[in-house]
């Protein structure tokens, strides 16, 4: 074999957001709209990449430069993935990679988390490495604190696992949750936001209220230990009352922003049992959960609000292998 595609799907956080990153669960939830990546053997010793969706063409360097360099941002998840893989199991032959993605990258669904994943299954095929799930994990969820310093890895977590975990921490609990569907509406705002740069503003904005931030992290932990409980049993209507009260805390944490503030409302008003942002905030998409006959009127007033609806099913598939 010298050829394989690979594909892993994108998240939405349900509950969670920004306590995650400090040692307590979320709940996330997989997206049917993936990321798609093809590894290629190569005869000469170099690393190719094609990532149009990023704009990165033409990209080539030799395998023993890898991470070496100016990395252009849309290359950075998939070279230093190789570099670590080749770190732990040598390279032997050069590499071309393509990536494509069913979703824009603006989105907020974990773009380069599910590109890095792709990378790890696809080498681990070719190579015959024999990777177990939690192994991938790692590896990607290195890269991952290798570029960014920060974060949880519950991205990485969806793009592997799929379906719809509880999620702590770096991996250290992931626990897919047995749910038969979850109907989400999903808003984008427009807005792309960065990550980092939001979980350093909230460590900003804290400096001095070190104890009213622990509090907001564990009050959160105990709704996302209850939303688990609601959203396993499928009480819909527990659940967005449980988003709401997630959304207040990510207000005075300071990361929701009055677009996605407008969008929610809208949401509300319109009779959605819940609404929030999902992920850093600052910008990207919003969630709703609705009753079915009211799932329109919602749609309308997020579009009403300025928002754009983005039409993706829950609960998908982990990384698996196209072809
Ligand atoms: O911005 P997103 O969609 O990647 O979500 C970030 C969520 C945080 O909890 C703020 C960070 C993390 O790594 O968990």
């Amino acid at each position: 074999m010298n050829r394989i595609t690979v594909s892993a799907p994108g998240k939405l956080m349900l509950l969670g957001e920004h306590a995650v990153v400090d040692n307590h669960p979320c709940l996330v939830t997989a997206v049917d709209q993936r990321m798609r990546v093809t590894v290629e053997i190569l005869d000469i010793l170099e690393f190719q990449l094609e990532a149009m969706d990023v704009n990165v063409t033409g990209y080539r360097k030799p395998l023993r430069e890898l991470g070496v360099g100016d990395i252009p941002k849309g290359a950075k998840f998939v070279e230093i993935a190789i570099k670590n893989i080749n770190e732990k199991y040598p390279i032997k032959t050069g590499l071309k990679i393509t990536t494509t993605s069913e979703f824009s990258s603006q989105f907020g669904f974990g773009s380069s988390s599910a590109s890095t994943v792709c990378v790890v299954k696809a080498l681990s095929q070719l190579l015959k490495l024999k990777l177990t799930n939690k192994e991938i994990f790692d590896i990607s969820y290195k890269t991952v604190l290798d570029i960014q310093g920060k974060g949880s890895g519950f991205d990485v977590g969806a793009a592997v696992y799929g379906g719809t975990l509880y999620f702590v921490t770096g991996g250290k609990m992931i626990e897919p949750l047995k749910i038969r569907s979850l109907s989400l509406i999903v808003g984008y705002s427009g807005v792309k936001a960065d990550t980092v740069t939001l979980m350093n503003n909230v460590k900003v904005t804290f400096a001095n209220k070190q104890d009213r931030l622990t509090k907001i992290y564990n009050d959160i932990e105990d709704l996302v230990n209850q939303a688990k409980v609601v959203l396993v049993k499928g009480d819909l209507k527990t659940f967005g009352e449980l988003m709401n009260k997630n959304q207040k805390y990510l207000q005075e944490l300071g990361v929701s922003i009055d677009k996605l503030d407008n969008m929610i409302k809208g949401a509300l008003a319109a009779g959605a049992y819940g609404a929030k942002l999902s992920g850093a905030g600052g910008g990207d998409c919003m969630i709703a959960i609705s009753p079915e006959n009211k799932e329109k009127e919602v749609e309308r007033r997020i579009k009403q609000a300025g928002g754009e609806i983005i039409d993706v099913a829950t609960n998908a598939e982990g990384v698996r292998i196209e072809s």
